[in-house]
């Protein structure tokens, strides 16, 4: 049984088979009839605790052109909101006849303890599980860099040695951070986080990467710039720094930007906060790949559930293991 969890999971081979992949399911979109029959009869079930617009979104359409049956389950309005258990929740799936449950749970480790319980027997896939971490993002995030930085025939086979990846924000609560540092180093690029103090996480020092406080210095020796939203609403105490402070120090503006070498694109995950980690200029500019990068989801979900699902037996590790 397979599952993916964490993109600390994935060996080199694993992530190029993945973007490979993902690449031929780029070309299936390019087409006047986007379906495939792969996974006809398959059932996927999106089990989603926390709200997503992309991620859900993007999963459905994937499984959809796989053409395997979706279900989308939304904690609000279903029995969990009675009380109802993960395990009670989960058997209820497995009733149905699950192959893959596609989760995003606030707590970290949900997805986890899910694949590891035998309360279901279908593969499970980490739509984003707390603070932990969000693999599809990441691998969505790599196919996004491969195809921008490596060149015009970027693609199959080609990964990202060398390239300088500079992630900035809010990393203390920020899973699509984790999961890129893990995977950017498995793919050869080097990683430097820029935040403030009071949002970079214990233990960071154990990270395949570099930290900076100093995002001006940064810039300019950068292939590309991942922007990560401030994430308020895990935040319980007042906010520090400031907003204004925030925003002066860490923010991306044009005046910034165009402190980083032509060549260099500017990442966000979505959603943004435009006005706090990036301006409407810097958003809405050709530099910016937001709206290329949820394109490439699709295509990058396609690859995981058809590489889960139905494809290649080598590819994704058989088992899941804690990286926390
Ligand atoms: N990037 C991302 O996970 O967005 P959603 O929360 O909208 O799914």
């Amino acid at each position: 049984k397979r599952h993916l969890i964490s993109a600390a999971d994935l060996t080199r081979d694993d992530a190029v088979l993945i973007l490979d992949t993902a690449e031929e399911m780029a070309r299936v979109a390019d087409r006047p009839i986007k379906k495939l029959p792969t996974l006809r009869g398959r059932t996927v079930v999106n089990l989603f605790f926390e709200d997503s617009t992309r991620t859900r979104i993007s999963f459905e359409a994937a499984a959809k052109r796989l053409s395997a049956d979706v279900i989308n389950f939304s904690a609000k309005g279903s029995s969990v909101s009675k009380g109802e258990s993960l395990k009670d929740t989960a058997l209820t799936l497995e009733a149905m006849g699950a192959d893959a449950v596609v989760i995003r749970h606030g707590a970290s480790g949900a997805p986890y303890r899910l694949a590891t319980s035998g309360w279901i027997d279908g593969a499970v896939v980490n739509a984003g599980d707390g603070t932990h971490e969000h693999p599809t993002q990441a691998l969505l995030d790599a196919f996004t860099m491969r195809r921008r930085l490596v060149g015009a025939d970027a693609g199959i086979g080609r990964d990202l040695d060398g390239r300088r990846i500079t992630i900035v924000g809010d990393v203390l609560h920020s899973r699509v951070a984790r999961s890129n540092v893990h995977l950017l180093h498995t793919l050869g690029a080097e990683v430097t986080l820029v935040a403030p103090p009071t949002l970079v996480p214990i233990g960071v020092e154990q990270w395949p990467c570099e930290v900076s406080y100093d995002l001006d210095h940064v810039l300019p020796k950068s292939d590309a710039v991942m922007m990560l939203r401030v994430q308020r609403e895990r935040m319980n105490a007042a906010f520090f720094p400031t907003e204004r402070e925030y925003s002066r120090r860490y923010g991306l503006d044009g005046d910034r930007m165009a402190r980083m070498p032509e060549h260099a694109i500017v990442m966000h995950p979505g959603p943004m906060n435009r006005g706090m980690e990036i301006t409407a200029q810097v958003a809405d500019s050709d530099r910016c790949t937001a709206v290329e990068q949820v394109a490439n989801g699709v295509s990058t979900r396609m690859a995981v559930l058809y590489l889960l699902l139905g494809g290649n037996e080598s590819a994704i590790s058989p088992t899941p293991a804690r990286t926390e």
